[in-house]
């Protein structure tokens, strides 16, 4: 497996009034093609700041970023944007969806700005539907925005990540507003994309969440911790259950 994302010594710091504020230090860090990774850890220990860098939506202070062989931290804006819209997915609570248009629109903004898509308008349009269909959405296809409910959003986003058949999706917390069924079944969509090559790096606080991952990171002050590598997920009751415990013990030595 080839590595999709290549991390070394990332340093992030922001300033405010003057004061600085070192958040990553020095992180290092790779994932392989495939991989369905979890990053836990303390509020303020940097998981969003290293989402937000790793994906090209916030400078780095220092060092590299390599996404899928191309060095990302040094290239001009545009080209970073077109890397961003056809190559990378991103489910992040605080991106709201366009008030103006509907539900559909909005899953298939991304495929009518990529200048690399040479699909129609109706191809886009069906191929959107298709998702939304896969997501069990598509009834609320031409709803607007706020008129359907949180999980139906966040279903909605996830097919607005897919729409341009990204190699790569980043979320930050994606199940964080949502109850445990809708969350569940955002996260087994999540497993069903990466089950079909999509390689996903999500940030939680929740274990059921990070048990359906094949590795967790624990962050710490700016820096990984420590690692958790999780067997081949099976539908399992019994085992998810026992994915489970383990991982909790784990994160409770990490000082969760
Ligand atoms: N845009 C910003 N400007 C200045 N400081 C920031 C900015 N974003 C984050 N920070 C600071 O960086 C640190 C890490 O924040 P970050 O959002 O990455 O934490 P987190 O691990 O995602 O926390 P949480 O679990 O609460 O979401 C915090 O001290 C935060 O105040
Ligand atoms: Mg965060």
């Amino acid at each position: 497996m080839e590595n999709i994302l290549e991390i070394k010594d990332l340093c992030k710091t922001y300033i405010v009034n003057k004061n600085q504020n070192n958040v990553l230090k020095n992180l290092n860090l790779l994932i392989q093609e495939g991989e369905m990774v979890a990053v836990m850890g303390p509020s303020g220990s940097g998981k969003s700041t290293l989402l937000y860098t790793a994906s090209g939506m916030e400078n780095l202070t220092a060092g590299e970023v390599i996404f899928g062989g191309r060095d990302i931290s040094n290239v001009k804006p545009n080209e970073l944007a077109d890397i961003r819209l056809d190559e990378m997915g991103f489910i992040f609570q605080q991106m709201y969806m366009l008030k103006n248009l509907t539900v559909l629109d909005n899953v298939i903004l991304p495929a009518s700005q990529s200048k690399k898509s040479k699909e129609s308008r109706k191809e886009i349009t069906a191929r959107g539907l298709d998702l939304m269909r896969k997501l069990g959405i598509v009834e609320i296809a031409n709803n607007d925005i706020n008129e359907v409910s949180g999980g139906q959003l966040q279903r909605a986003c996830i097919c607005r990540s897919l729409i341009n058949r990204p190699k790569m999706i980043f979320a930050d917390e994606p199940t964080g507003a949502l109850n445990r069924n809708s969350s569940e079944e955002v996260m087994n969509e999540l497993r069903k994309i990466n089950e079909e090559g999509t390689a996903i790096m999500l940030v939680t606080h929740d274990v059921r969440v990070a048990a359906k991952c094949s590795r967790v990171l624990y962050i710490v002050d700016g820096n990984i911790k420590g690692e958790y590598n999780l067997d081949n997920y099976t539908d399992n009751a019994k085992e998810i259950r026992q994915r489970e415990i383990t991982l909790n013990k784990w994160l409770i030595d990490m000082g969760w």
